[in-house]
């Protein structure tokens, strides 16, 4: 099993398993693939075994306490306070129960912690809830997603690290002040 960063080049195999692993109400076009392999490319990895794409994983970094809207070709990158937004992560069902996503969230995982961010976020559809607990996460709230889908908003923190600063300035996404409460932020909405 090899774990690399994706290309468009991959973007074929990204919707092949994307189909194989959710209701039509889940899938995103692959034009929201693409862009989010243009803002946080880093955040693109794939597990192959041979040429076969058996799983990936999308996540970019997004402000904190928010959920990135499902589908949208039309994203940023934040320039303020940030958690890692863990976009999308699935597994063709014939390839499941040997690691492979758990491979793929600690690699997310410790890209967040590279970024000195200090949470991991996500929404947990279909039955993955329980996944997500045993990686640490907690949910927050249940909340609409996707076209008519429901999911659970959850995060993780990590560790507290030292702030980066580059250049005499402290890195953007631990200089604002922490918001915890989905709630009172942006819901999810499609464009
Ligand atoms: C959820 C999903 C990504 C898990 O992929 P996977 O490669 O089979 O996961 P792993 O093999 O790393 O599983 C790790 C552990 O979690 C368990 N697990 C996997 N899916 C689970 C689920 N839905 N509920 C509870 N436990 C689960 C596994 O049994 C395994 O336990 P073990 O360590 O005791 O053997 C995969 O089932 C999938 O693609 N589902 C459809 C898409 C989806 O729901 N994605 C998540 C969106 S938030």
């Amino acid at each position: 099993m090899l774990i690399r960063t994706l290309s468009l080049c991959d973007l074929p195999g990204v919707m092949e398993v994307q189909r194989s692993a959710y209701p039509d109400g889940l899938i995103e076009p692959a034009a929201s693939f693409a862009r989010k392999l243009e803002i946080w490319p880093e955040g693109a990895r794939g597990a192959f075994d041979g040429d076969v794409l058996a799983g990936y994983l999308f996540c970019h970094p997004w402000p904190t306490g928010t959920v990135a809207p499902f589908g949208s070709k039309r994203i940023v990158i934040p320039t303020a306070k940030a958690d890692l937004f863990i976009h999308d992560l699935a597994v063709r069902p014939e390839r499941r129960g040997v690691g492979i996503a758990s491979l793929l969230v600690r690699e997310a995982v410790a890209m967040a912690a590279a970024h000195r961010l200090s949470r991991c976020a996500l929404v947990a559809v279909l039955d993955a809830r329980p996944f997500w607990e045993r990686l640490s996460f907690r949910p927050v709230c249940e909340i609409g997603y996707g076209a008519g889908e429901r999911g659970w908003y959850m995060v993780m923190d990590l560790p507290a690290s030292p702030p980066l600063v580059r250049n005499g300035s402290t890195d953007p996404w631990t200089a604002a002040p922490y918001a915890d409460d989905v709630r009172s932020q942006n819901l999810p909405y499609s464009d």
